[in-house]
């Protein structure tokens, strides 16, 4: 039933407030700012014996485990990595004992995913899920875990599960931090960060009307270039994986940094790009990168805080606490890629030669 919505799709971004509300209720501490994930089955000794985490996932779990990875880093200050499930899995990773390793998963069913969690266990390791199907292969094999409790998504690109699984992350990291060395007062920031997404996210989805003026204006790109810097770059490799899957337009996600370092040979007129400018430390490198790209005539979309004088249009995100950014900056470029599609016509809940979950090697 898609509730009055033309697409699976639609009714799945559109329902994304109501997500998050759901994967954060019941969870949160006031007293102690931190919060209680009830399926973790994990004490807080071992919690305080961690000494890396390794996320894996594949396609756009793989990309939320990096944002995941950057929380845990950021607020737990445990190192922390994201790889592709199916390359960890080829190239016998050394396994550690130390080392907390974190399957991701949409469905719980991925092939490449559940074998890796597989081989970890084989060889003793602790494995944890983050996963929405409920009872799913990946969350029955692994040893505890959290769930994302996005509800039942059917497009075959994931959009609001995305988002949850980046605020289980969230959570994920508040928990580990608060066991280890992150203060009450920044406990307590988050925590005010994580309630206020709701409304945020409902704010983004009521400037749709806008952002599909925006896509009919970059609609006709036969490719496209998404940056970011640090916390924005898996934001730029989601958007641009999501208007790949659905729109068939060829894009790029690159660093900002990295421009120069070659991917600046193909900026012209043709190639537009999408750049992730949130107002925290990095923005005056974002705004150089921008001043680049318009000194060789390339089209700018900027997806930022503030106007931005160096871009030819601005989506506007409300701000949040800088590690919570990105979960907002994702959610215009879903409806950017949604409208894309839409605009050339394609198969939006189908694209062509892709299934909803890859349950083989
Ligand atoms: O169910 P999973 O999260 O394990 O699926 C992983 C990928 O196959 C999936 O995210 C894929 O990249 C989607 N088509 C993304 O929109």
């Amino acid at each position: 039933d898609m509730g009055g919505h033309d697409t699976y799709m639609h009714k799945e971004i559109s329902e994304q407030a109501d997500a998050v509300d759901r994967v954060l209720r019941g969870r949160i501490d006031e007293k102690f700012s931190t919060v209680h994930l009830g399926g973790l089955n994990l004490d807080a000794r071992e919690a305080r014996g961690i000494r890396r985490v390794k996320i894996l996932g594949c396609g756009t779990s793989y990309h939320a485990g990096m944002i995941g990875a950057s929380l845990i880093e950021g607020l737990a200050r445990i190192p922390a990595d994201s790889e592709p499930a199916s390359e960890f899995r080829y190239r016998n990773p050394v396994v550690d004992p130390d080392t907390l390793y974190i399957a991701v998963s949409q469905s719980g069913e991925t092939y490449d995913v559940l074998a890796a969690v597989q081989e970890l266990k084989r060889k003793g390791a602790r494995v944890l899920g983050v996963v929405n199907v409920v009872g799913s292969a990946i969350a029955r094999e692994a040893d505890g875990g959290v769930y994302v409790h996005a509800g039942p998504e059917v497009c075959v690109v994931s959009t609001k599960c995305f988002t949850n699984t980046v605020v289980a992350f969230a959570l994920l990291a508040l928990h580990l931090g608060r066991i280890r060395d992150l203060s009450v007062a920044d406990g307590k920031r988050i925590i005010e960060g994580l309630r206020k997404l709701p409304g945020q996210i409902q704010e983004i989805l009521e400037g749709e009307e806008d952002i599909k003026k925006l896509a009919a204006e970059y609609a006709d790109a036969k490719s496209m270039m998404f940056i970011g810097r640090v916390r924005g770059y898996p934001v730029a490799l989601e958007a641009s994986l999501k208007l790949k899957e659905i729109s068939y337009i060829h894009a790029e996600a690159y660093p900002a940094s990295e421009l120069k370092h070659g991917p600046l040979a193909l900026i012209e007129p043709a190639m537009p790009t999408v750049a992730i400018v949130p107002n925290d430390s990095l923005l005056e490198k974002n705004r150089a990168a921008m001043e680049e790209i318009k000194a060789r005539s390339g089209k700018i979309l900027a997806v930022a805080h503030q106007v931005q004088e160096k871009a030819d249009h601005t989506i506007i995100v409300p701000k949040n606490e800088d590690e919570l950014d990105p979960i907002l900056m994702g959610i215009p470029l879903q409806l950017l890629a949604y409208h894309t599609a839409l605009a050339l016509g394609r198969d939006i809940d189908k694209p062509r030669n892709l299934a909803k979950s890859v349950t083989v090697e």
